[in-house]
Formats: structure tokens, C-alpha cells, sequence
């Protein structure tokens, strides 16, 4: 693995470092900084020529100035020579807008897509994309690794699965949940929630017996946590023993912290695909698991040409 480089933006540096630990490979000296009207300024202080290089950056909060990091670093490497390079992005950001909601609305996941592609990224490796097929916008080879098997360690390692309800807190997250499900063996239920009449307020159906079940929710992100919330409300009132979430990015804007805190659910899990703010890190009923490990595997293999899929297998 000597002609690896990691390189790392400014959104993750523990990450960044875990899986350089991991690899047992330094991170890459490199210099990413602000001119005074903010402008970003990077400067690599490697050679890297001929190299194959790995740039760690989740397009996370402040999601535009990350993104820029990551397109100038890219650029930086390309016109020095690097043989190939790899966006790892563990949290992909604007993965949300990935459709037209409404006329004259843009598709602002495909555009960041195409903008990483043109700054002359060779590959993308990411954890869990919103949904699966903007792995398409790539016209590039595109891995999205799973956080699946880091969430069922820790829950094997924690609870009693013979009383576990794996449970998709809307409908859109179904096929996330149920895969999550089969790998425990546990039951599926679902939170459908449905405005009946225009104006009227949402009425949150559950199908699935709750009842003296440990609730797990499961989801990809978890932003200002009022889908969670109120998910956890609605399966504690049809007699669910316990609910707890597992959600791979913790997003957690505005009050988000201080909401679940105050909640009702007895743990949320989120992973470090974005770097947990100190409110996330003394949150008594947060908890955080580090994909580091799968990410640096997963790096690993690239740079040997070996199966990235059979990680899952
Ligand atoms: C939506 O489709 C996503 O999967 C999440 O459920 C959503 O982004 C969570 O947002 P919030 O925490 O703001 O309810």
C-alpha cells in the first residue's frame, strides 16, 4: 500500500485519522485554509505524483464550504499528477434534493455529482446514499458501503433480539429497515404517515403489532429529528416497551440535540460519517459508533483491486 495517499478536508479529521490508524498509514500533509474573504486555499506539501490518492471529506455542515474543499483538493491533485483519485464521502450532502418535487425545482444531487465528476474525481466511496440510485448521477465507479453491519454488531453485542421490532420511521425508508431486519431476524413494522384532508394534521399510523416490543428505528439520516420524535411518540402510544434508533448520519441541525434529549427515546445511535459536535458528544441518550473501520477496509481494497461488495457478504 505505499503508493497510497489520505488526504483530508476540514469536515472530519477524526475520522480521517481512525482510518489512517486503521491502515497504519500517515494522513498526507496538507494545508486547507481560508484566504481572509473566506476563499478556500489548499496547499499539499507531498509529492504525489503517480499516486493513488484518497481524499476524506463528508460534504457535511457547512455543506458549501465542504464541498468547495473537496472540488479544490481534487483539482489541487489532479494538477499534481496523481494517478487516481477517490472522493470519499462519507456523509454525501444535497443527496435529499435527488428528484423534482415541484416544476422549476433543481435536482441539486445530480449537480453536485456532476461537479465532484468534473473537478476530475476518478471514484467515489460513500456510506448509505439517501437512495440508491444516485449512485447513478456518477458517471464514475461509485461505492456505497453500508452501515448495516456496524449498527447490527453493536445491537447483537446490546440487546435481547428475541423482543426486537426493527421499525422504518416512513415508508420511503422501508427497504433500508427491512434489510437491517433479515440480518437480525427480527419483524418489521412501519410508520405510515398520512394527511388525510389538505390542512388537517398528519395522523401517524403504525402496521405492525408494538405492542411490549423494544423498538428499533432505523434510518439514514437524522436532521432535525422531528421525524424520529414523532415516530417514538406514536410506537410508545401503541404500547411499545422501549424505542431507540439507529441512524447512520447524524445530521442533527438547530435544536435537533436539545429535541431528542428531551425525548422519549431511550438511545439514539448515529456513526461518525459526520464529525459529532460536542451538544452530540454529552447528549446522555446519543451515542456514537465509528465506521472507520469499514471505510479504511474499504479504501484497502480499492487500492488493491479487491472486492468491495464481498464486505457485505
Ligand atoms: C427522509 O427521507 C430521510 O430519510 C429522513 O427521515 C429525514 O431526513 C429526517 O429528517 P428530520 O430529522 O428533519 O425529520
Amino acid at each position: 500500500m505505499s503508493d497510497i495517499k489520505l488526504l483530508a478536508g476540514n469536515s472530519n479529521r477524526a475520522l480521517a485519522e481512525s482510518i489512517a490508524a486503521y491502515l497504519g498509514l500517515p494522513l498526507t500533509k496538507c494545508q486547507v485554509r481560508r484566504f481572509a474573504d473566506m476563499e478556500v486555499f489548499v496547499e499539499i506539501q507531498e509529492n504525489v505524483r503517480g499516486l493513488d490518492t484518497f481524499i476524506i471529506q463528508s460534504t457535511s455542515y457547512p455543506a458549501n464550504d465542504h464541498l468547495m474543499e473537496l472540488l479544490i483538493m481534487t483539482d489541487a491533485l489532479r494538477r499534481a499528477s496523481a494517478r487516481r483519485i477517490t472522493a470519499v464521502v462519507p456523509y454525501f450532502g444535497y443527496a435529499r434534493q435527488d428528484r423534482k418535487p415541484a416544476p422549476r425545482a433543481p435536482i441539486s444531487a445530480k449537480l453536485v455529482a456532476n461537479l465532484i465528476t468534473r473537478a476530475g474525481v476518478d471514484r467515489v466511496l460513500t456510506v448509505d446514499l439517501h437512495a440508491g440510485q444516485i449512485q447513478g448521477f456518477f458517471d464514475i465507479p461509485t461505492d456505497n458501503l453500508f452501515g448495516a453491519p456496524v449498527m447490527v454488531r453493536d445491537i447483537k453485542e446490546r440487546l435481547d433480539l428475541n423482543n426486537v421490532m426493527v421499525v422504518s420511521p416512513d415508508v420511503g425508508g422501508v427497504v433500508r429497515a427491512r434489510a437491517l431486519a433479515k440480518r437480525i431476524d427480527a419483524p418489521l413494522a412501519i410508520v405510515d404517515k398520512r394527511r388525510e384532508r389538505a390542512g388537517e394534521s398528519e395522523v401517524m399510523n403504525i402496521i405492525g403489532d408494538v405492542e411490549g416490543k423494544s423498538c428499533i428505528l432505523v434510518d439514514d439520516i437524522v436532521d432535525s429529528g422531528g421525524t424520529l420524535c414523532n415516530a417514538a411518540e406514536a410506537l410508545l402510544a401503541k404500547g411499545a416497551k422501549e424505542v431507540r434508533a439507529y441512524i447512520t448520519h447524524g445530521v442533527l441541525s438547530g435544536g435537533a440535540v436539545a429535541r431528542i434529549s428531551s425525548s422519549k427515546l431511550k438511545e439514539l445511535v448515529v456513526t461518525d460519517s459526520i464529525q459529532p459536535t460536542e451538544a452530540v458528544r454529552v447528549a446522555s441518550n446519543i451515542r456514537v459508533v465509528s465506521i472507520a473501520p469499514l471505510m479504511g477496509e474499504a479504501i484497502g481494497r480499492t487500492a488493491k483491486e479487491e472486492s468491495v461488495s464481498s464486505l457485505f457478504d
